[in-house]
């Protein structure tokens, strides 16, 4: 018997309509264009409408990955969100919610928590899952509304973030052309306060006790921490798979900050070419931002059938990884 290789066989994302520009947050915090633009390459985001959750974005992209990959929802059996805005605070999870909404029912649904690094963890599981002949069409989405756990009064984190979602159906291939080739998932608990949102059994919010759950950041060690994980990263997941970066048609990381994206960039030697950016568009979608960026690059006509890319991500826990995947989807027409 052939051995099976877990493939992307499509992608899909959404992204609200409303705009939040570098302008609009001058006139809600002291910050500047400039300084936004310089520190992080970040000029708008987006941001859900007040009826849109998690589940809602996920499952706009979710339908259009399914539709993309030429299946029914009937043939997806199972699915993984990945979220660190689910539509509630612990349960259910945003993929049951998500399974609801497509009517994909009776099939096993739960959540990937890995804050930004969630869309890898999600692969890793979706990849393990088929190959271990477990499930047959998995459906994995990053969904986001972080915007619900900004704090507006708190510049150093309320101009990162922005919403959106991004879907993909890994199925089972034989041909090694077409499959993800590797995933590397990592984490450090010891320095989980460098990035947290607040609200659960530790510090459980209570009537008389004020309490908001937003989104902290101790972003000038987060960054250091994340160049020095990601560049070791992919330097560790090249090598393993005796690939140089030469072989990547296209580099797809989480979209946090151009100074990171470009420092990991340069510890393999990538060209500005083969590095896939959106981040000036949509900020940092978190869990949404690899599969909201492989989207832009389907859509834009630059995603061919059997192209290597090279996936990193960072975030909360902490929690990095990163992939090599062989775009295993039809090259759009
Ligand atoms: O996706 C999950 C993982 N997240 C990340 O990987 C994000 C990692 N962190 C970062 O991207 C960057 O650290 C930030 C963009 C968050 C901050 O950039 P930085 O170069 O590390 O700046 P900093 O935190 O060291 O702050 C420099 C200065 C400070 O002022 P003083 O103390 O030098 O007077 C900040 O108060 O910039 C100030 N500052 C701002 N100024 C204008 C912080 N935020 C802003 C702001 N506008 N929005």
């Amino acid at each position: 018997m052939s051995k099976i290789y877990a493939s992307m066989l499509s992608i899909g994302a959404y992204s609200p309509e409303k705009r939040l520009t570098n302008a609009d947050l001058e006139k809600m915090v002291d910050t500047t264009d400039e300084w936004i633009v310089k520190r992080t390459g970040i000029k708008e985001r987006r941001v859900a409408a007040d009826d849109q959750a998690a589940s809602d974005l996920g499952a706009i992209a979710a339908r259009q990955a399914i539709e993309r990959a030429n299946l029914a929802i009937g043939d997806i059996d199972l699915i993984i969100a990945a979220t660190l805005s689910g539509d509630f605070l612990f349960m259910p999870s945003t993929a049951a919610v998500i399974a609801g909404k497509l009517g994909a029912l009776n099939i096993p649904a739960f959540d990937a928590l890995a804050a930004c690094s969630g869309f890898i963890y999600a692969l890793a599981t979706a990849k393990a899952y088929v190959e271990s002949g477990m499930a047959s069409n998995a459906l994995i989405v990053g969904a986001e509304a972080s915007s619900r756990f900004m704090d507006y009064s708190d510049r150093s984190v309320c101009v990162l973030f922005g919403d959106g979602a991004g879907a993909a159906v890994i199925g089972a291939t034989d041909d090694p052309s077409k499959a993800i080739a590797d995933v590397k998932i990592s984490s450090d608990g010891a320095q989980w306060d460098n990035l947290y949102i607040d609200g659960g059994s530790k510090n459980p919010i209570r009537e008389g006790k004020p309490h908001k759950p937003f989104m902290r950041m101790k972003g000038n060690e987060t960054f250091k921490l994340a160049v020095r994980a990601l560049s070791n990263d992919v330097i560790e997941i090249l090598a393993r798979n005796n690939l140089n970066a030469s072989q990547i048609a296209h580099f797809v990381p989480h979209q946090a900050n151009l100074r990171i994206i470009k420092a990991v960039g340069e510890a393999i030697g990538l060209r500005e070419d083969q590095v896939v950016l959106t981040i000036d568009r949509y900020g940092n979608t978190s869990a949404a931002s690899i599969p909201m960026a492989i989207n832009d690059l389907y859509e834009a006509k630059r995603l061919k059938t059997g192209d290597l890319m090279l996936l990193d991500a960072f975030g909360g826990g902490l929690t990095w990884g990163s992939a090599l995947v062989r775009f295993g989807g039809e090259t759009p027409r």
